[in-house]
C-alpha cells in the first residue's frame, strides 16, 4: 500500500489526463520505456525522485517504476508542484510527498518522507535530496548505489562537494549530457519562461526592453526568445567572454545598475544569489516586472524588497506588486521563483522527452555500473547522449550521413 501527502487526491483525472498527453508527444522516453519494460533493471530498487511534480516529471517517475523500481516522488520546489499530478500519481498506486505550496519546513519534511524508505538510487533536481543525504540523513547514504542529478545548479553544489573530498555517492551529472543542456536548458527555458511571463501577465513583449541576467545555456534561449518576440534585449553578465558572446549576438551588454533603470522586464537565470538587489529596485522604472528563472529563489532579493517597500498588494494572480518610497511599483511574478515552473507547466514536453531519456538511461547505468563508481561526479556517458538524438531523429524519420572509413581514418590522424 502506497503512502501519500498530497493536496487532494479527487483531482487525480485532472492530473492523468494531463500524463497522458505528455506521455503521447514522448516518444524518446517511451521507446527507453519498451527496454526498461523488457529489462527490469531496476528490480528490488527504491528509487527516491525529487523533481518538479508536473506531467512530464510524472512520465519518468512511471518510467522507473514500469523498470522495476519502487518510487518515491517529490517535488523539488514549493511552487512548482501540480497537485493534480501528484494525486493521479498517488492514485497510480505511487508514493507521492508534496503539495503545491508548501513552506520550506514542510518542502523540507516531504523530501524526508521520501527518503524515508531508504531509496537505492536518487533522481535529483538542485540537489536538495542530495544535500539532505550530506548533512542530517547521511546514515542513508550507506547502501546508496547512486544518484542522478538534473540542472547546472545540483550539478554545480555537487562539484563543490567533490572537490572537498565529501561526496558520498556517485553521481551522473545529466545536465551536462548534450541532448540535456543543448536542448532543455536554451530552447526549452527560451520558451517556457516567455510562455510562463505572458500567461501570468497579458502583457505584450514586442517593444519592451528585456533585461536578461546570465548568458549561459539558459540565458541564451531566454534572450533570443525575447528577441524573436520584438524586444530590445540587454544582457547582463560577469564572464567577459560570455559578455563578448552576448555583444556579437546583437545584444547590448551593461551591468544590472546601469540596466535597472532601462528595463520594462527583467530575468535573471544566473544560478547566483542577489543579482537584483535593494539599490537595482530603487532605479526601476513604475511598473517593471522581475522574475526568475534560475533554480533557486535567491536571484531578485525579493526580501529586499519586502523590507524597502512602504506597501504591497497582489496585483494579478501569481504578481505582487510592491510600492517603494519614491512612489514607483515593482512587480514581481511567482515570487521569484522559477517563472516557468511556478507560472507555468515548465518546458515543452518534447524537450523534457530527450531529458528524461537521458534520466532514465543514466539511472539504468547507476543501477548497473554504480557499485564499481567511485564517488565522483560522472558525465553521461556519450552512448547515452547519443541514444537519445538517435532515437528522435528515428522517430522524425530524418536521417544523417555516416563516416566512411576512409573518412573516418583521416578524422582521427595528424599527419595529412
Ligand atoms: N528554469 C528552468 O527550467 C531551468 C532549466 C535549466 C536550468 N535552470 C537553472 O538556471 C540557472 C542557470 O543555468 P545555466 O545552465 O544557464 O547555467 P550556466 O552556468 O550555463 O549560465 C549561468 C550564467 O550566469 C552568469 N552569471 C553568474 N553570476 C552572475 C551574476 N551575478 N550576474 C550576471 N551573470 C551571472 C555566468 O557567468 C553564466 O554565464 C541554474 O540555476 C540552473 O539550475 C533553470
Amino acid at each position: 500500500m502506497a503512502n501519500y501527502d498530497v493536496k487532494d487526491i479527487n483531482l487525480a483525472p485532472y492530473g492523468q489526463e494531463k500524463i497522458d498527453w505528455a506521455y503521447r508527444n514522448m516518444p524518446v522516453l517511451r521507446a527507453i520505456e519498451a527496454e526498461l519494460i523488457e529489462e527490469q533493471p531496476f528490480k528490488g530498487l527504491k528509487i527516491a525522485v525529487s523533481v518538479h511534480v508536473e506531467a512530464k516529471t510524472a512520465c519518468l517517475a512511471r518510467t522507473l517504476a514500469r523498470g522495476g523500481a519502487e518510487v518515491a516522488l517529490t517535488g523539488c520546489n514549493p511552487l512548482s508542484t501540480q497537485d493534480d499530478v501528484a494525486a493521479a500519481m498517488a492514485a497510480s498506486g505511487m508514493s507521492v510527498y508534496t503539495i503545491h505550496g508548501d513552506s520550506e519546513e514542510e518542502y523540507i519534511n516531504h523530501l524526508k518522507m521520501a527518503l524515508s524508505f531508504g531509496p537505492d538510487i536518487v533522481i535529483d533536481d538542485g540537489g536538495d535530496l542530495a544535500m539532505l543525504l550530506h548533512s542530517e540523513l547521511k546514515d542513508l547514504t550507506k547502501n546508496l548505489i547512486g544518484g542522478c542529478e538534473e540542472t547546472t545548479t545540483g550539478v554545480h553544489r555537487l562539484n563543490i562537494l567533490e572537490k572537498e573530498g565529501k561526496l558520498l555517492y556517485p553521481v551522473v551529472a545529466v545536465n551536462d549530457a548534450r541532448c540535456k543542456h543543448l536542448f532543455d536548458n536554451r530552447f526549452g527555458t527560451g520558451q517556457s519562461v516567455w510562455t510562463g511571463i505572458m500567461a501570468t501577465t497579458n502583457l505584450v513583449v514586442a517593444g519592451k526592453t528585456v533585461v536578461v541576467a546570465g548568458y549561459g545555456m539558459c540565458g541564451r534561449g531566454v534572450a533570443l526568445r525575447a528577441k524573436g518576440l520584438g524586444a530590445k534585449v540587454i544582457v547582463t553578465e560577469i564572464d567577459p567572454v560570455k559578455a563578448c558572446e552576448a555583444i556579437m549576438e546583437g545584444y547590448e551588454v551593461m551591468t544590472m545598475d546601469e540596466a535597472a533603470p532601462l528595463g520594462d522586464l527583467f530575468v535573471t537565470v544566473t544560478g547566483c544569489e542577489d543579482v537584483i538587489v535593494g539599490r537595482h529596485f530603487e532605479k526601476m522604472k513604475d511598473g517593471a516586472v522581475c522574475c526568475n528563472a534560475g533554480h533557486f529563489d535567491c536571484e531578485v532579493s525579493v526580501k529586499e524588497l519586502k523590507k524597502m517597500a512602504v506597501s504591497s498588494k497582489e496585483l494579478r494572480h501569481n504578481i505582487i506588486g510592491y510600492e517603494l518610497k519614491n512612489g514607483n511599483t515593482v512587480c514581481i511574478i511567482a515570487e521569484g521563483r522559477l517563472v516557468n515552473l511556478a507560472a507555468g507547466d515548465g518546458h515543452p514536453v518534447e524537450i523534457m522527452d530527450m531529458s528524461f531519456a537521458l534520466q532514465a538511461q543514466s539511472a539504468r547505468y547507476i543501477a548497473k555500473y554504480g557499485k564499481e563508481l567511485d564517488k565522483k561526479v560522472y558525465q553521461t556517458p556519450e552512448v547515452i547522449d547519443n541514444r537519445v538524438a538517435e532515437i528522435l531523429l528515428d522517430t522524425k524519420k530524418i536521417s544523417i550521413d555516416k563516416l566512411t572509413p576512409e573518412q573516418e581514418k583521416y578524422i582521427n590522424s595528424w599527419d595529412f
